[in-house]
């Protein structure tokens, strides 16, 4: 089996320190950095943009993980190219011609990955799996940080997972929103390879041991 990673999301760092926390995650045994951008209209809430995200791919050292909450992503396709992004993902309740979309992200030599929100069905992805990268199960309603996991995301992965053998499918499925130590083995065992986790490493006192023992209870 392969490893299963973790994702510190930036969005709960300390902007005031970027470069420090951007250090601490290159040092650290997390394998991506998360990056939430919010447009305040696809989520009720506005993250940063395009100066910030520079900043950070100039420090980063590691696959840069873009998660786009925004209407219309295809606008900023190329742009997120431009500033870095390895792995580019888009909301299925933003996009009208999904499959268009992940043709035009896979173009610009980035990985496609489509987010869903907790009342999307996974079924809804069986004609495009075999073209998507990546899938991030949204366990919290997307738009801010520090909110509690949503149970019924354990059923989710479990079908989406399915839905992959199934179709003999590659992708890779993300979980975001409220993952700590207490769901990260449930959460493996249902089926994810990549958790997203912000508030409960840049709240933690020790941030570099957090990640390590995440990373561990995930491989364990
Ligand atoms: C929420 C974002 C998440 C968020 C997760 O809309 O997509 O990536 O940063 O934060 P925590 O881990 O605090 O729930
Ligand atoms: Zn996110």
């Amino acid at each position: 089996m392969s490893e299963k990673l973790i994702a510190p999301s930036i969005l709960a760092a300390d902007f005031g320190n970027l470069e420090r926390d951007v250090e601490m995650v290159n040092q650290s045994d997390a394998d991506w950095f998360h990056i939430d951008i919010m447009d305040g209209v696809f989520v009720p809430n506005i993250s940063f943009g395009m100066p910030v995200l520079k900043a950070i791919t100039k420090h980063a050292t590691k696959t840069i993980d873009v998660h786009l909450m925004i209407v219309d992503p295809d606008r900023y396709i190329k742009t997120f190219a431009a500033l870095g992004s390895d792995v580019l993902t888009v909301h299925y309740e933003a996009c009208t011609h999904l499959h268009r979309t992940l043709q035009a992200i896979k173009a610009e030599g980035m990985k496609a990955g489509v987010a869903l929100n907790p009342h999307t069905n996974v079924s809804l992805l069986e004609d495009t799996i075999n073209d998507i990268d990546l899938v991030l199960i949204m366990s919290v309603n997307p738009g801010f940080g520090g909110q509690s996991f949503i149970e019924n995301t354990y059923h989710r992965v479990a079908q989406l997972k399915a839905l992959i053998e199934e179709k003999g499918a590659k992708t890779l499925i993300e979980i975001d929103g409220g993952v700590t130590d207490k769901n990260a083995k449930a959460l493996v065992d249902a089926g994810a390879d990549v958790l997203v986790a912000g508030s409960f490493v840049f709240r933690s006192d020790a941030q570099t041991e957090t990640i390590k023992e995440l990373r561990e209870i995930a491989n364990s």
